[in-house]
């Protein structure tokens, strides 16, 4: 690897940061980290810090889980890809398969395809949900819900069920057919109501008019993650995904569990949708799936889905999709060795354990600094703190103040991530109590520097 100063002179010169504006990241060229070792990231200066953003939601297990290291670098070795396109196979994807049939059978999905990652899991989840309905002889079913501040990727069907504006504008037109719903985001919705379970009746109210409105046999599927993730960690109430799932069942329309955060223990449930006792039509999966170690993914399928598509006579139901690196034998390899310890980690335990922790240490900065409008979390580790310039009005922070939280919090020894208002922390799911200590202090550290 080339010497610091180098990369600090190169830093962003010679390529786009994704999520980011190219004039920004010369301005500020980003950190540049060069190592990693259980939940710490180090810097290019030597500069350790607790990753309170694990990797990108998806280094749940930490930075150091060898096995999953060996089964990469032996997959490598002795078969580095082979396509499963019709007519051939490896036989890493085979065995994931049915150990992701095992580890699925609780949310009553039975077959897998692969993908390289979350928004190709998104785009074959909303593609497999109109082939559905154009199997069974319902072509119209086209259209797709979903709820605003939802976040899906970027592909353009992902984008065009996408609930953020950032994600879309600069980008429409997007896919035709997409309707968004409120969220049930208890700190600011149209309906001004604070009660969450009153909330959740109020946006299930909302899809079930935007149905009647748009016609049941027009809309394909809802998509919904179980926890808004990126668009600034949203829990539902206990209430809204069961309605969610009732109201899908009763008009025909297809219930995709966008759980790319969420599968694998991050909510302190396995699953999301196990989290609020929901079983999904399709799901979509990446990330943690090979702990961030390889890009990879799969859509989980009901049995009752698959089943359609299996008796298919008519030809129909053939898959016209698909990608070069569905099913990469190296992915498959990392995800047998991630599932296995995830398993054996028991990692749903202790999210929700640290979850819990973090949220009461959130609560607790929330009471020392005005600047927190709203501190949400308790299913696990996703956290946010949305910040506001002024409590009472809920007025926007400026860029500045929620910069310089991050920035100290650095300094003080814990990576976390700002989106918009929001302060995201998304840790690994092995964090210890220590760790989830030391991004609290450094939180602590930001907001006083912020707010001085
Ligand atoms: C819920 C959800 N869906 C889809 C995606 C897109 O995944 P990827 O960035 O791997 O394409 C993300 C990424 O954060 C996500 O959080």
């Amino acid at each position: 690897m080339k010497d610091s100063n180098y990369l600090k002179e190169m830093n962003a010169r010679s390529l786009w940061h994704p999520m980011a504006h190219p004039a920004d990241s010369l301005a500020n060229p980003p950190t540049i980290v060069t190592g990693a070792k259980g939940v710490r990231i180090t810097d290019v200066d030597g500069h350790e810090v607790v990753d309170g953003v694990g990797g990108l939601w998806n280094v749940n297990l930490g930075f150091s889980c060898q096995p999953i290291k060996d089964a990469i670098a032996a997959q490598l070795d002795r078969l580095p890809y082979y396509s499963i396109f019709r007519g051939t196979t490896n036989d890493a994807v085979i065995q994931l398969a049915e150990e992701l049939r095992d580890f699925f059978e609780p949310d009553g999905l039975t077959r897998a395809f692969y993908t390289s990652g979350g928004s190709d899991s998104v785009e074959t989840a909303l593609r497999l949900a109109r082939q559905y309905h154009k199997v069974r002889g319902e072509a119209a079913r086209t259209k797709f819900l979903s709820l605003k501040k939802g976040y899906h990727g970027t592909h353009f069907g992902g984008a065009s069920v996408n609930g953020n504006a950032n994600f879309r504008t600069q980008y429409e037109p997007l896919l035709a057919g997409c309707h968004h719903i409120p969220a049930p985001y208890t700190y600011r919705n149209p309906f001004d109501e604070t009660d969450p379970a009153k909330l959740a009746q109020k946006c299930l109210s909302a899809l079930e008019d935007e149905i009647a409105f748009q016609g049941a046999g027009t809309i394909a599927a809802f998509i919904m993650e179980p926890t808004l993730g990126a668009g600034g960690v949203i829990p539902p109430h206990e209430s809204f995904m069961p309605g969610v799932r009732e109201i899908c069942s009763k008009h025909g329309i297809l219930l995709i569990a966008d759980e790319v955060i969420t599968a694998f223990g991050r909510t302190g449930s396995w699953t999301g949708s196990r989290h609020w006792g929901v079983q999904p039509d399709l799901m979509c999966t990446a990330k943690a799936i090979t702990n961030g170690y390889f890009p990879f993914g799969a859509v989980m399928i009901a049995e009752h889905v698959a089943e359609v598509f299996e008796s298919d006579e008519s030809g129909r139901a053939a898959i016209g999709h698909g990608y070069t690196y569905s099913g990469h034998p190296v992915g498959a390899a990392a995800a047998l060795a991630c599932l296995t310890e995830t398993l054996k980690l028991n990692v749903p335990q202790n999210a929700a354990a640290r979850g819990k922790q973090l949220h009461q240490g959130l609560l607790k900065l929330q009471d020392k600094y005005e600047v927190i409008g709203d501190v949400r979390g308790g299913h696990g580790l996703m956290l946010a703190l949305e910040l506001v310039s002024d409590r009472a009005t809920k007025a926007a922070i400026d860029k500045k103040t929620i910069n310089t939280v991050q920035e100290v919090a650095y300094r003080s020894g814990a990576m976390v991530r700002v989106s918009g208002p929001n302060i995201i922390l998304s840790p690994p799911l092995v964090l210890t109590e220590a760790d989830a200590q030391v991004i609290l202090d450094a939180l602590d550290a930001g907001l006083a520097a912020a707010t001085a």
